[in-house]
């Protein structure tokens, strides 16, 4: 085992595992890539809309902009072995994390919280759903993702 070895495994939430939570999965595993990280990633919906789908063309061409391929991506919705799987579940938003809430088993080994929370001044903040935005909500919407996946990852290395 390394010395960057991190016994890790982050599930980002969202509505649609379309938007939000591929990005964060892209932005994530390209980060602990880079930091050598060995982080066990992958990402949900809460609902079941977009099952088998690959992320929204719009999440696609953002990640492909900043040098992330997520098209391979296809959408899963939260089931109850995810809660005995993962050791972080991290929500997109409030409503993600009611939906996480009222599945999730009353006790078990994983950390419940939303992205924003490892930014100072940011906790508990959403990231705001994109679907019904354009080009430029994408583009928001990773970089606030982006940012926050850099202080994820510095926390999961400490
Ligand atoms: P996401 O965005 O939760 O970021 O994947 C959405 C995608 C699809 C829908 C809602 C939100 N939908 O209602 O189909």
């Amino acid at each position: 085992m390394g010395e960057n070895q991190v016994k890790a495994s982050v599930l980002f939430v969202c509505l649609g595992n379309i938007c939000r939570s591929p990005m964060a999965e892209g932005a994530m595993r390209a980060a602990a890539e880079k930091a050598g990280l060995d982080i066990h990633v992958d990402s949900v919906g809460t609902a079941g809309y977009h099952i088998g789908d690959p992320p929204d063309p719009r999440a696609i061409a953002t990640a492909q902009k900043h040098g992330v391929d997520i098209s391979q991506l296809r959408g899963r919705q939260l089931s109850d072995a995810d809660f005995r799987t993962f050791t972080h579940i991290v929500a997109l938003d409030k409503g993600n994390m009611a939906g996480i809430k009222a599945r999730a088993p009353r006790q078990g080994d994983f950390k419940l919280s939303m992205l924003l929370d490892v930014l100072e001044g940011q906790q508990g903040e959403p990231v705001p759903d994109p679907y019904y935005g354009d080009a430029r909500d994408f583009e928001e919407v990773w970089q606030m993702i982006d940012q926050a996946v850099a202080a994820l990852i510095e926390e999961l290395r400490d």
